[in-house]
């Protein structure tokens, strides 16, 4: 592609599909500002909307990253996608605990009306969508609900609790379900019975968000537009809401420090075809945001495996566009 030697905008590219988003910290707000200026859209905060930062204590509300992350999105045009109400993961036990024993049901409802309260209410005109229950399902086995804190004291009801929670609180925000494997057919087909059951069941949720930790090797094109026609088909919009593509299968050593020309050479490919689904289902997919900016910054060179580098980014980690980059970028229209 011919651009007069400048590089193209991501988000401008996509303005007639989706919005393009990054997860980012308090520090790449900083460190990563011409990136994000230039190409994204969108933000999500990485973990400063979580409620462990939120209120890690009953009543004591943390909004000093959160709040940098609004101001600069509000600085720059930007969308704020909320991440996350409901998950088990970084939430802290209080929410749970009535004098060291287990809370009853109507004590966690009363925490987490009140944690939904405090927070839509000081962001409502800004976030424009929530993921309010993250990673519910079980991957494998028999039962469709992981076994969570949320479960345990609030029942099977509790999805569908936490997304009338949020639509009393902020009835303006679409209501995002979130789930990684969400292509994955088993966990899929698990993800959309429980989306279909909510769905009859009345519960006000607009949208699934499929994170998308993809890797070169796995997760196929027909995997992927199976999962968004079935989602669909449900009437959710959907949001592609934590992408990354890892050079690496799942848990393969490595001690590499740089990739090798073939990883690089199936990650262009695997974008391409990724974005190429994306904008061929624009009609539903509305949103497509990057779990981080550049590979110099990324979750997974501590996850699965601690210290093995990844890059799984669109952005080298000096900042600089990588073929795969190119690869999005470059269509007709
Ligand atoms: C999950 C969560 C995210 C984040 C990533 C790792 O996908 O939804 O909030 O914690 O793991 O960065």
């Amino acid at each position: 592609m011919n651009m007069g030697g400048k590089t193209p905008s991501l988000w401008q590219r996509y303005r007639n599909y989706f919005s393009v988003g990054a997860a980012v910290t308090p520090k790449t707000l900083k460190t990563h500002i011409e990136l994000l200026t230039h190409n994204f859209n969108s933000l999500t905060c990485e973990n400063h909307m979580k409620p462990s930062i939120l209120q890690p204590k009953e009543g004591e509300y943390r909004f000093k990253a959160a709040d940098a992350t609004v101001d600069f999105a509000m600085e720059h045009s930007m969308l704020i996608r909320g991440h996350t109400f409901v998950w088990h993961n970084q939430t802290p036990d209080w929410f749970f605990l009535d004098a060291g024993q287990v809370a009853d049901k109507a004590l966690v409802v009363d925490r987490l009306k009140n944690h939904i309260n405090k927070v839509t209410s000081k962001y409502n005109q800004q976030i424009y969508c929530w993921d309010v229950v993250n990673e519910a399902v079980e991957d494998k086995g028999s039962s469709c609900l992981r076994n969570t804190k949320w479960l345990e004291c609030l029942g099977e009801d509790y999805i569908k609790i936490a997304f009338e929670l949020a639509r009393e609180e902020d009835p303006n925000a679409k209501l995002f379900y979130n789930d990684y494997n969400a292509v994955v057919p088993e966990k899929r087909d698990k993800i959309f019975g429980l989306l279909k059951d909510l769905k009859e069941k009345d519960t006000p949720i607009d949208g699934m968000g499929i994170q998308g930790h993809w890797d070169i090797y796995n997760f196929s094109e027909d995997d992927i537009r199976k999962a968004i026609e079935m989602y669909a088909s449900l009437d959710l919009e959907i949001h592609i809401t934590e992408l990354d593509v890892s050079v690496h299968d799942w848990r393969e050593p490595s001690s590499l420090k740089v990739p090798t020309a073939k990883m690089l050479e199936l990650q262009e490919k695997k974008y391409d075809e990724i974005f190429t689904i994306f904008r061929e289902y624009s009609e539903v997919v509305k949103s497509v945001t990057l779990w981080g900016v550049a590979d110099d910054v990324t979750w997974l060179d501590g996850f699965p495996i601690k210290g093995r580098k990844n890059w799984p980014l669109l952005f080298d980690e000096d900042h600089k566009p990588k073929g795969s980059f190119w690869r999005v970028v470059d269509f007709e229209g």
